[in-house]
């Protein structure tokens, strides 16, 4: 059992195969943390970890009372209002109005695998003996609130999990006002911050810098985890890179407004916190209830971002995401073929050909109900549009499916349009405070998913429909913020409870839907990637990566989404030329091999090619098939980088998928630009092994050892023109 307590000296440590993490119980029954790293065998002797900043005065030998001096601690989960003057981890308003808690130690517990959290999506095991479970109970004996916190270190991967319960004791009702689901206090040193930040098309950009004093705060106020910024923080030794140096990982499971921050004090220790965001979040509780945190994961590395991805990715396939294991179709989406402007026949046209080429699966996207020839209209209407689609939906599904696809469907289930039957019916179903304006995004506002009677309605009519027509796909998208975040639905004192309560509220309708339709697939979107988190992937193990189809763009997209989320996790599509987001125009073959680096499919009309075009598509689709095992559960070794830094132009993109018995791997290698009269190149692969010769299929053909095409590398072939790129097939002989 990885957990053991030293009694004598109060220390609690979480031991993996390859990770320990250990907490001291102070005397004063605060709770601090002593170590995260590799390894620490059992038993030993841990007490040499308890080491505190020397305060005494040489002069003046008298003892200090550390145990009051909290901004010297290394704490688990800090209190605001007291010594400690750094950021604290939550925040309550106490009946007197006062915001202190004296939260101190109670008692601990462990236990093998790891609870749920009812309404939450958390990560599981499937067998008790892959984590353990530590929670330790801290009380406040003025107030009566106390607190759980939880801790699951899993076996394998030594990544950490961890949240908070709060539970109000007392005899009236307290506010928690901020509510972290991790806090860590790291020892002195040097790191360079990395976050993933971006905007609509560009989503999950490399942004990595010196974290020098002062406060790092990346975060959502959209209602959503955001284009913007993603839920993920990780703190690096400024000489960590791919494959080497030491780089511990933060990422929060959860779709809101969300915060992370690292601090770094006076003394130089860094204070990292993620979490909901305490400006957009507060909480009412009345005496017995309880609150609980979503949880935030916590991954340490010493083999550089290379190893913390490869964590995070087998954590997220094994132990978070549902359906992992099922496998992806190759689709084709009629988004950009066609946008509003479709007919049945011109879908079964695009359908018939796609079947023809091997594709799989036909996603009708955007436009099908209602009366929607553009985004003004019909959101909450779920019903089939007949001057579109005569014979009506199922008709379609049925014809779909005779060419020899699956039949999927696009749907919007948190939106109303002003212009829409629903919103006629129930002005007051969208959130919005009153006597205020509603602010229209995308001619569209947010329906008031805290209410049970909004998430039956909605829930009734998405579930008619897949139960009458054969579907099975669903592209689940979210196309704005959250703004005016209120609900007539709640009381005064309750109306900062809204954000958090939507979120709930889209979980509660995900939960019930994925459960009802176990054999339907879905895919989130949120206009594109503006919710790509690991909330969403445990409900839906596929997510569309970007708006952004733009196979240069998606270089950036997909390598800094790989830092955090598994391929598996990412849909990419080759799109049509010029690039509908952003004029460029890129060779077939490169389109090809970068959305085959992720869940494959086409977004174009392909009844527009030409014959040759339409052969790329179908060795394309031949190709990815006899791989599809490999690019959806392999490993991920990151080998150049699209992102300018001072050692790097980013004009090369390169990365390897090795399958885990290392006997087959895909390589890939992008050039942005041309470069003139260039000198020979090679790519170093990674994660092979050594020992075994591999027959390495590109645009030539030959044989090689492990050794020699890590060490010496694989020569690139001379190019003409921008944007070209090549994949190798590795196969152990
Ligand atoms: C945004 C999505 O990201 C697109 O793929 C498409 O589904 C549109 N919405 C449809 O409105």
């Amino acid at each position: 059992m990885p957990y053991f307590f030293h009694e004598k000296d109060s220390l609690l440590h979480l031991q993996s195969k390859a990770v320990s993490y250990v907490l001291k119980i102070y005397p004063s029954g605060l709770i601090g943390n002593v170590y995260w790293g590799p390894r620490l065998s059992e038993p030993q002797d841990l007490s040499s970890l308890i080491c505190l900043r020397d305060l005494r005065n040489p002069e003046d030998p008298a003892p200090v009372d550390y145990e009051n001096r909290e901004d010297i601690l290394y704490q688990e989960y800090p209190s605001g209002g007291v010594s400690d003057f750094r950021p604290p981890a939550f925040r309550v308003v106490n009946p007197d109005g006062s915001v202190i808690s004296n939260l101190r130690y109670h008692s601990h517990r462990a236990e093998p695998g790891k609870p749920a959290l009812p309404g939450l999506p958390a990560l599981w095991c499937s067998r008790q003996e892959e984590a353990d479970t530590l929670r330790i109970r801290l009380e406040d004996a003025l107030t009566g609130l106390s607190l759980e916190l939880f801790y699951t270190i899993f076996t394998d991967t030594g990544a950490l999990v961890r949240s908070a319960r709060f539970f109000n004791n007392g005899p009236e009702p307290c506010f928690l006002t901020r509510a972290f689901s991790l806090s860590l206090d790291l020892p002195p040193g040097e790191f360079d911050s990395i976050h993933l930040a971006g905007s609509w098309a560009r989503e999950r950009h490399i942004v990595r810098q010196p974290l020098k004093g002062g406060a790092l705060l990346v975060e959502s106020s959209r209602g959503i985890s955001s284009h913007q910024e993603n839920p993920f923080i990780a703190l690096a030794e400024p000489s960590a890179g791919e494959e080497k140096g030491l780089v511990y990982g933060f990422n929060l499971v959860y779709s809101g407004s969300f915060s992370a921050l690292a601090a770094r004090d006076q003394f130089g220790s860094t204070r990292v916190l993620l979490g909901l965001n305490p400006e957009c979040f507060s909480w009412k509780l009345e005496a017995g209830e309880h609150f609980q945190t979503p949880e935030g994961v916590m991954v340490f590395s010493r083999e550089g971002l290379g190893g913390l991805s490869r964590t995070f990715h087998r954590l997220y396939r094994n132990n978070l995401i549902r359906g992992q294991d099922r496998e992806r179709p190759i689709l084709i989406n009629n988004w950009e073929a066609t946008y509003f402007n479709f007919t049945a026949d011109k879908i079964l046209d695009i359908a018939r050909e796609a079947a023809a080429l091997g594709i799989e699966l036909f996603v009708l996207d955007d436009g099908w109900f209602g009366r929607r020839d553009k985004d003004n209209s019909s959101l909450g209407d779920w019903v089939e549009d007949p001057r579109k689609l005569p014979g009506g939906l199922k008709d379609l599904a049925v014809k779909i499916r005779e060419t020899g696809l699956q039949f999927g469907l696009w749907f919007e289930p948190e939106m109303v349009s002003p212009d829409s039957r629903l919103y006629r019916e129930h002005p007051d179903w969208c959130l919005h405070v009153k006597g205020r304006h509603r602010t229209e995004i995308r001619n569209q506002l947010v329906l008031d998913l805290t209410r049970a009677e909004v998430r039956e309605a909605i829930i009734r009519m998405v579930s008619a429909i897949l139960q009458e027509v054969p579907i099975s796909y669903v592209k689940w998208d979210m196309n704005r913020p959250l703004t005016e975040t209120g609900s007539p639905a709640l009381p005064p004192d309750r109306q900062r409870e809204t954000g958090h309560r939507y979120v709930l509220g889209v979980y509660d309708m995900m939960e019930r839907l994925v459960s009802a339709f176990p054999r339907v697939l879905f895919e989130g979107c949120a206009g594109g990637g503006g919710r790509f988190d690991p909330g969403i992937l445990y409900y839906m193990p596929q997510i569309w990566t970007s708006d952004n189809s733009d196979a240069v763009e998606r270089l950036k997209i997909q390598y800094a989404t790989s830092l955090v989320y598994p391929l598996s996790s990412m849909g990419a599509h080759v799109s049509a030329v010029p690039n509908h987001q952003c004029g460029r125009i890129a060779p077939l073959e490169t389109r090809g091999s970068v959305a085959m680096s992720g869940i494959f499919g086409y977004e174009l009309d392909i009844t527009a090619l030409s014959p040759e075009e339409k052969e790329t598509l179908r060795r394309q689709i031949g190709f990815y098939k006899e791989r599809r095992r490999l690019i959806q559960t392999g490993d991920l070794y990151r080998l150049k980088s699209p992102f300018i830094d001072s050692r790097n132009d980013g004009n090369e993109t390169g990365w390897i998928i090795v399958s885990p018995g290392k006997d087959q791997a895909l390589a890939f290698y992008a050039r942005t630009l041309a470069v003139p009269n260039p000198g020979l190149a090679v790519l170093n692969l990674a994660g092979l092994d050594r020992g075994f010769t591999y027959r390495v299929t590109g645009k030539t053909s030959y044989t090689a050892s492990g050794e020699v095409l890590m060490q010496a590398g694989i020569r690139l072939p001379s190019w003409w023109g921008d944007f070209q790129s090549c994949l190798w097939a590795l196969q152990k002989i």
